[in-house]
């Protein structure tokens, strides 16, 4: 069944309403997939395939997926809401599924038929209206002047009076009975009483051709609504609304600033802008998790926004949002490594299960170097959340097939990957990992980033003993972090660089390291994990009782004096008077061996020297 009928007369709400009444009886459930932002019909299939959590078969394309998955369900629903932009490919998926499964049923919203054999049309009509000469009970009793006064209602202080219940009933006719228009009008009760909304609307709707009660005439009546609370908005709540249009879901506070506001428009702009939009009903708010809000603009006013974006624009925004969304990976990849690890859990499994999807789909498609990628994906994502058990297998497969596949930049992105999956259980092989990758990036393959390459070197070999080639690797890493500016990569390298430093039994410069490391770095530093933190406190009981309250305290004060330049350069002084001279002539000034005897010993943990160690 396809209910059909202009934007904004109800139909995803009617969709969603008969769903939840059938559900009792729906042994396999009722399945809502959210069309709008499908761009073609592969997109749709997929989008299809997501909401029922549809594993791609191989061999197989998305659609025939969906309809095997189908097959053996005994009595499921489907809600395909807003079919609209795409009612073909709408239309030949429903007729697969319908013809492969015959227990499932759809129940479809578009603006038009799909057109498909067997399709039930439901057209769906606006609320009823009361007519001009009606009195308080009889207006009261239309389901557009209710809908008007609940939302009035729910605004302001507000209900029907026989003083204003003639101009309600002239808003809702003027409106054709459509409840996202009305809704629209009564938002506006909070600040213009009903008879000067009338007044208005009667303005605006002078050009309109009356008397025609079709959809088309409906969804000019939609439109001409649209444009008249948006003429009403002020300038920079006009920015922000269009700028919402790119997102394609729903999204918090913060992406609306860092999406929409740019441009002359201030962070307060935009927080204000959002929560005025939502007291005109032109964005509706949602509970998100934790107690905090969450956005979303109907599929009318989406396309409304985005209408009103110039082309170039659109695409700026789109760019914003990309950045965004990047900023929040990369961010979320930190807080995973600490504290708020367990926050994380739902949405990594979230961004591994993605990745494991476009890996199967990849491999359909017999595009292997897309298969390493996802693989490699799949596995930083476990990584980041800790799993190391979980993140082996696929960081394996992600080894061999970048293997076979020879893409240096592919290749240089698997080896890092797997080496920061498998190292705690085997350090060796993780080591030979980077140094294979540090070799492609090198010779100029792109992807994996040198100094996260050489720091995770740099912590392998700290924590398996191998003091002097863990401090080669750290000096280069910090050499790179400095001139990017990266202070957060910075503090942990110098952190990593204090154990290395204790362990080589340097108290003095290992106390230097962390009264600079204390003084200097962000806070949020605390994202190293436990075991980690545990392993630099240990390092630092060892350096204080090496040299004693006095001395220690006296050290760490040294190090917090200092500026970046000079952590960076002292860092680098005491790499160079304990390791380099020992180096071999012409080896390169890290990841070559720093000396005969300095090769990773095969995975075993060597006891810090103790000869400058009191007693
Ligand atoms: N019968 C109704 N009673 C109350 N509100 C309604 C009704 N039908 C629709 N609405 C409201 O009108 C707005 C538009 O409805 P929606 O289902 O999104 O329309 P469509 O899918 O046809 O574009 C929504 O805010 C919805 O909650
Ligand atoms: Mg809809």
């Amino acid at each position: 069944m396809t209910v059909t009928g202009p934007g904004g007369v109800g139909k995803t709400r009617l969709a969603l309403q008969a769903a939840a009444d059938q559900l009792p009886s729906l042994s396999d459930g009722a399945w809502l997939c959210e069309l709008a932002p499908a761009a073609d019909q592969e997109t749709m299939a997929q989008a299809v395939a997501a909401a029922l959590r549809a594993r791609p078969r191989p061999g197989l394309s998305v659609a025939d997926s969906v309809v095997e998955f189908l097959r053996t369900r005994t009595a499921l629903l489907l809600v395909l809401d807003n079919c609209e932009h795409l009612a073909a490919a709408a239309a030949s998926l429903a007729a697969d599924i319908l013809r492969g499964c015959p227990r499932v049923r759809i129940l479809a919203t578009s603006q038009q038929p799909l057109g498909v054999g067997g399709e039930q049309v439901f057209g769906l009509r606006p609320l009823s209206l009361p007519p001009p000469d009606a009195g308080m009970a009889a207006a009261g009793a239309s389901d557009a002047v209710s809908l008007f006064a609940q939302r009035a209602a729910a605004r302001r202080d507000f209900a029907l009076t026989p003083s204003n219940v003639a101009a309600v009933g002239e808003i809702c006719r003027r409106l054709d009975g459509i409840p996202l228009a009305i809704e629209l009008a009564a938002a506006r009760v909070a600040a213009v009483r009903p008879a000067e909304i009338a007044a208005l609307l009667d303005e605006r709707f002078r050009l309109l051709t009356r008397g025609r009660a079709d959809a088309s005439a409906r969804q000019q009546t939609l439109q001409a609504t649209l444009e008249w609370s948006y003429a009403l908005l002020g300038h920079a709540e006009r920015r922000v609304f269009d700028g919402l249009g790119v997102f394609p879901g729903s999204f918090d506070a913060e992406a609306a600033v860092a999406v929409a506001g740019a441009d002359g428009l201030q962070r307060w702009d935009v927080l204000d802008g959002l929560t005025s939009l939502v007291g005109k009903s032109l964005v509706a708010e949602e509970e998100g998790p934790g107690q905090t809000s969450r956005y979303r603009l109907l599929e009318t006013m989406r396309a409304y926004a985005r209408q009103q974006l110039a082309a170039g624009e659109l695409g700026r925004l789109q760019l914003r949002h990309a950045e965004h969304y990047a900023a929040f990976a990369e961010q979320a990849g930190l807080e995973v490594a600490g504290p708020a690890q367990l926050e994380w859990q739902p949405r990594i499994q979230r961004g591994a299960s993605i990745a494991r999807q476009a890996r199967q789909e990849a491999t359909e498609q017999g595009i292997e170097i897309l298969v390493a990628e996802f693989l490699a994906t799949e596995a930083t994502a476990w990584t980041a959340a800790g799993d190391y058990a979980a993140a082996r297998l696929p960081a394996m497969e992600a080894v061999e097939v970048a293997r076979r596949v020879q893409n240096p930049a592919a290749s240089a992105f698997a080896f890092l990957t797997a080496a920061g999956a498998i190292w705690p259980s085997d350090p060796q092989a993780a080591l030979m990992l980077i140094e294979d990758s540090l070799a492609l990036t090198r010779a100029g393959a792109s992807d994996p980033v040198l100094d996260t390459a050489l720091m995770l070197a740099g912590l392998i070999r700290a924590r398996t003993g191998n003091l002097p080639r863990a401090l080669a690797a750290l000096q280069e890493a910090m050499a790179q972090q400095h001139a990017d500016g990266d202070r957060l990569l910075l503090g942990i390298t110098l952190q990593i660089a204090a154990v290395g430093l204790a362990g080589l039994g340097e108290a003095e410069p290992a106390a230097v390291l962390a009264g600079a490391f204390s003084a200097h770095f962000p806070p949020d530093i605390s994202a190293v994990p436990k075991d980690e933190q545990m392993w630099i406190g240990e390092a630092q009981s060892l350096a204080r009782r090496a040299l004693g309250e006095a001395a220690y305290r006296a050290a760490l004060a040294r190090g917090a004096a200092m500026d970046d330049d000079q952590i960076v350069g002292y860092a680098q002084g005491q790499y160079r008077r304990l390791v380099a001279p020992r180096a071999e002539p012409g080896a390169q000034a890290s990841e070559s061996p720093p000396g005969p005897g300095a090769a990773d010993p095969p995975g075993m943990t060597v006891l810090p020297r103790q000869d400058n160690v009191p007693q």
